[in-house]
């Protein structure tokens, strides 16, 4: 059966109700003082544009109600103060003048690199309490590192009154991902974190982080979209994510442009002509070119109201991710198969890949049947049970209390 995880359940707030009180009555157990505000910033699934946000490509991702809550306080002495109730261990101290990148190899390089890059890019934080607390699934591919970074940047941001607007804290995020934790990640993830709104799925162009909230409403049209968590975790700071990156550079020098979002769809067959017998590259500039456009394809069928129609699209993005990009794995295929074979409308793995989790658009009449096929397929396959809860776009990074 699939767990509905609704909008309703985090009204305006952080996350379940109540639960901001118990991250700030666990602040204070630990500080000794109530925190001076706590603050909200989701994971994501994203409906269709993989892999394209670092090649200046389009991506259209929604914000979950699953969230990671930060209760924080302002410190004047250079020091950073972090604790997780999700992780083992107490307090962990850090001194700011000696955040240094890739210095730390565990779950505290995520806030200490968006304090780093804030420091760096020249704002006055100087220093915080800091009480963690998240519903995001990690290493599910629902961006709960972007989530963590995300709620940390926005609770400095307000306690300092640094002034900084939702993409400008993402750009932060993204380079304190990239230079802190050492992990070549793209823009989407903090950007859906920090700018989705409820009810809408961001369209965003990486180029100039350019946005536009498309109404997302599924459950008003008889559909839903489950999200189905592999359980197979993935970790984006290994060598695949890069390794396609530099592949996607490759492809953009070999062809003569600044990033492969500058190749036309129209101009693919000319393009993968030109590159010859670089067949690696050729793979995935294919994958990218086509992807751009099924990104365009699904806004105009939104934009139609033809929803169901995003389906298929939604498949043919698989079907590059798996064929082309080569970053599936027999679980994310398993899904989308067994999905399309009971009835769902479309398919797809979402996220960075190697494991995580896949999205299925379904008519909601259809959700228990297809969930159900798919729990039935892992187990015959011997796969660890997944994960499935049904999405409903939620709102962005926020103050709760
Ligand atoms: C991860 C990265 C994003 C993006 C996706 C793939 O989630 O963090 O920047 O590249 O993979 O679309």
């Amino acid at each position: 059966m699939s767990e509905a995880v609704e909008g309703g359940a985090v009204e305006g707030g952080a996350v379940e109700s109540g639960a901001e009180v118990a991250v700030a009555e666990r602040f204070e157990e630990l500080y000794g003082t109530a925190p001076e505000g706590v603050w909200a910033a989701p994971g994501r699934v994203n409906l269709i544009g993989e892999h394209t946000d670092y090649n200046d490509g389009f991506v259209m991702p929604f914000a979950l109600p699953h969230t990671t809550v930060a209760a924080v306080s302002r410190r004047t002495d250079g020091v950073l103060r972090l604790h997780s109730s999700d992780v083992d261990g107490g307090v962990v101290e850090l001194a700011l003048d000696a955040l240094a990148p890739e210095s730390d190899r565990g779950w505290t390089a995520y806030p200490a690199g968006v304090v780093w890059a804030l420091r760096e890019a020249g704002h006055a934080v100087t220093g915080a309490d800091v009480h963690l607390t998240s519903t995001v699934p990690a290493g599910a591919g629902l961006s709960s590192s972007a989530a963590l970074e995300v709620v940390v940047a926005l609770a400095l941001n307000d306690l300092f009154g640094l002034g900084l607007k939702g993409w400008q804290l993402a750009r932060l995020c993204q380079r304190a991902e990239n230079v802190y934790v050492g992990a070549p990640t793209g823009i989407m993830d903090q950007t859906a974190s920090a700018c989705c709104e409820r009810g809408h799925a961001l369209f965003l162009d990486t180029r100039d982080l350019s946005q536009k909230q498309i109404p997302f409403d599924l459950a008003a049209e008889g559909m839903q979209l489950l999200v189905v968590d592999t359980q197979v975790k993935h970790s984006h700071s290994e060598g695949e994510y890069g390794k396609r990156r530099a592949g996607c550079e490759k492809g953009s020098a070999l062809l003569g442009v600044d990033a492969l979002r500058d190749v036309a769809y129209d101009d693919l067959d000319a393009a993968l002509e030109r590159l010859g017998d670089e067949e690696e590259v050729r793979r995935l500039v294919r994958h990218v070119v086509t992807e751009n456009h099924r990104v365009e394809q699904v806004i105009a069928l939104l934009e139609a109201g033809e929803t169901r129609a995003i389906g298929p699209v939604l498949v043919e993005g698989h079907a590059s991710l798996r064929d082309d990009f080569r970053i599936s794995c027999p679980e994310l295929d398993l899904v989308v198969d067994t999905a399309i074979a009971s009835g769902a409308l479309g398919a797809r793995m979402t996220g960075g890949g190697f494991g995580g989790s896949a999205i299925v658009l379904v008519e909601s009449a259809d959700a228990d049947t297809v969930t159900k096929a798919v729990e039935e397929a892992f187990a015959a396959a011997e796969f660890t049970p997944p994960r499935v809860f049904v999405a409903v776009p939620s709102a962005g990074a926020r103050r709760a209390v």
